[in-house]
């Protein structure tokens, strides 16, 4: 390292400085496209619609420990079943974010049959955009590489929000709880982890 340094010495200090200011251009100019093409809300969603069986829903509303004055993130909701189950056993409120128009509108209408939609909003939007600072709860149901994109921004929600992820873990973070459990509507199996910020660190496997 310290040869590499003495060679570059001979460059004269004009060509260095000259050399400075263009990579440092290209450096910030490389970061504001990155920011902005990853700031830019997606048209198209990043999974397909997989509902969570309500009776896992249940549970996952019971190990997050939902009460009536939570407020409830499902940050891709499909047809607002979470929110839902929780607005109308719970009475919280809810926010749902959905990319496809069809689910958006089927929430909205599920909502209003269930007579809960004044506690559940549904958003037609791109669920990394979304300002999720009021949430107390996140039931999640993404897959692992969304987990990781939202890593940072869920890190810094406020302490003691609880996250319930279904099926599959947020890298790297040690969760609070793990069930598996079979569901009595599909017979299929399911695992939960309950994660409660701030997030505990835990190795890579
Ligand atoms: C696996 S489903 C889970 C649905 C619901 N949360 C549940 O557990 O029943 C994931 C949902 O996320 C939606 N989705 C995928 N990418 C999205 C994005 N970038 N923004 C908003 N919604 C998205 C999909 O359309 C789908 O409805």
């Amino acid at each position: 390292m310290r040869q590499r340094c003495v060679t570059r010495g001979y460059v004269g200090s004009s060509a260095w400085i000259a050399i400075c200011v263009w990579g440092a251009w290209v450096g910030v100019g490389a970061g504001t496209t990155w920011a902005q093409e990853n700031s830019k809300p997606r048209t198209e969603p990043d999974c397909v619609f997989v509902p969570t069986p309500h009776d896992i829903v249940e549970r996952m509303l019971e190990m997050a420990d939902v009460r009536k004055d939570d407020v409830i993130y499902d940050l891709g909701c499909g047809d607002g079943r979470i929110v839902i189950q929780a607005a109308k056993k719970r009475g919280c409120r809810g926010v749902g974010f959905e990319i496809v128009p069809e689910l958006a509108q089927k929430a909205r209408a599920d909502a209003k049959r269930n007579g809960v939609d004044h506690l559940v909003e549904i958003r037609e939007a791109d669920l990394f955009q979304a300002d999720m600072s009021e949430a107390t709860v996140l039931p999640m149901y993404l897959l692992p590489k969304m987990l990781k994109e939202l890593k940072p921004k869920l890190a810094g929600l406020k302490a003691g929000t609880r996250i319930v992820s279904h099926d599959y873990r947020i890298p790297d973070v040690k969760a609070d709880k793990v069930e598996t459990l079979t569901s009595r509507e599909t017979g299929a199996e399911h695992i939960l982890m309950l994660y409660t910020l701030p997030f505990q660190e835990q190795e890579s496997d």
